[in-house]
């Protein structure tokens, strides 16, 4: 084992180094009880809080792995819910393992009459996400006879009913009955825009982008609803308050909710006159708070793989379904005008998944405020894979330190 040697105190001290697939790591465990050192890292920008399994990114190189595949390959081979079983259990399932899954899945799509009344007292004005994370934190008290193992299959059933069930409320729909399709991402569709006596036409090219969109954001390490998620599985939270928890923290405009900001953005900016230079340089302004939502990322510092396959499903449905999307338009120039710009080349700031995914969503027919909710559909099987991988490895339960920078001890 290789050691890090360090002077502190006084004295020299050794920290073991651990070996990762990929990266290497100072193991700082024992720092204190050695120094009475603590490391001090805002943002945990340097800090590797737990050993993973699931996905890996290489920032530098822009790179995603899902279990050891690359998303490139990912994308063009299996499906969401073929992807989400890879997830969920480390290797691609085979025929009779899909067929399973797929089944134990649609065995759990009834909906229970009182969930349907919690959710008609809860106002149309709030935001689909806070009641979406609001349904996912009390569904056991709908349905208390869930076993356990059962549980991961009946949240990835529930979550996209209650997406719709919430999406065709709040824009005045009727319910409908609930699809037990063997196809995940038509059901979603059928559930979102079917009307009675007018059931969803399949669309074969929204299905596909839809499908490979929710593929891209099944999973991507330790993010922060992600992290959330594992903390809340250190203190042996139940499945469904963790997953609500992520869901809180998914909703946050620098995460998940930036899908939803971007187009706000895009519209403004097209609002305005279509000047992008003006925008650019609000956004290189320190002394302005605007951003270029969907630019820029923790750890790609190259380029988002994620964000050139959004890009090019968003084109390809566009063109497909024969719609002339301005926001396209002036997202296409602002991403090759920044890119131009010493500002966001030094600071390596590129297109993120988000800059692009509200135009699928948008030309898909889904309202801005839904954004979010779909990425948290998508992102469901890897808060799960997350939430099972600390369950079962017993990790201990997550609990930082801080620097203190208060008053001394002092008397009232
Ligand atoms: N527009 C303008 N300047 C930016 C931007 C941006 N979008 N992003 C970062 N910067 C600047 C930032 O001001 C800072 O400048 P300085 O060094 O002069 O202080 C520098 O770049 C580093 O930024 P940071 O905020 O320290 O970087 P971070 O790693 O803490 O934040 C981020 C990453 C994604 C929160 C940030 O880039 C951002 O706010 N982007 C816009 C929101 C967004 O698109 N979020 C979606 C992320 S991808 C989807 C997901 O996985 O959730």
């Amino acid at each position: 084992m290789y050691m890090i040697n360090f002077y502190a105190n006084g004295r020299y001290h050794q920290l073991p180094l651990i070996n990762g697939t990929f990266d290497k790591a100072i193991d700082i465990s024992k720092l204190r009880e050695y120094t009475k050192l603590i490391t001090f890292d805002p943002g945990l920008k340097n800090t590797g809080i737990t050993k993973s399994s699931i996905s890996f990114i290489d920032g530098e190189k822009g790179e995603l792995l899902y279990r050891g595949y690359p998303i490139e390959q990912i994308i063009n081979k299996c499906s969401f819910i073929e992807t989400s079983y890879l997830i969920l259990n480390g290797e691609l399932p085979n025929y009779k393992q899909l067929k399973y899954f797929i089944e134990k899945i649609n065995s759990f799509n009834l909906i229970k009459d009182n969930i349907c009344n919690y959710l008609d007292k809860i106002p149309n004005s709030y935001h689909p996400m806070g009641i979406l994370s609001s349904i996912t934190n009390i569904l056991l008290s709908f349905d208390n006879s869930i076993k356990s193992e059962d549980s991961y299959f009946y949240l990835l059933s529930k979550l996209p009913i209650l997406a719709a069930m919430i999406y065709r409320k709040k824009y005045g729909l009727p319910n409908i009955n609930n699809e037990k399709n063997i196809c995940y991402i038509y059901n979603i569709l059928s559930m979102f825009f079917s009307i009675p006596n007018k059931p969803y036409k399949k669309n074969y090219y929204i299905i596909n982008a839809l499908e490979k969109l929710l593929i891209l954001h099944i999973d991507h390490e330790q993010n922060c609803s992600t992290t959330i998620v594992r903390l809340l599985s250190s203190v042996r939270s139940n499945i469904f308050s963790s997953v609500s928890a992520g869901i809180n923290a998914l909703w946050g405009k620098l995460h998940g909710g930036a899908n939803q900001k971007v187009i706000e953005m895009l519209e403004l900016i097209l609002k305005d006159g279509g000047n992008i230079n003006k925008w650019i340089e609000k956004a290189k302004n320190r002394n302005d708070s605007f951003r270029l939502m969907g630019f820029g990322h923790r750890i790609y510092k190259n380029f988002d793989p994620r964000a050139i396959i959004a890009k090019s499903i968003a084109e390809n449905l566009i063109k497909k379904l024969n719609i002339s999307d301005p926001i396209l338009d002036i997202a296409k120039k602002l991403e090759i005008n920044a890119l131009k710009d010493s500002y966001f080349l030094e600071k390596k700031l590129y297109p993120n998944i988000d800059f692009y995914s509200g135009i699928i969503y948008q030309a898909i027919g889904i309202p801005k405020d839904m954004f979010t909710v779909m990425f948290a559909l998508g992102r469901l099987p890897g808060w799960i894979a997350h939430w099972i991988e600390i369950k079962d490895n017993l990790e201990p339960i997550g609990r930082p330190r801080q620097i203190y920078i208060g008053n001394k001890k002092r008397n009232i």
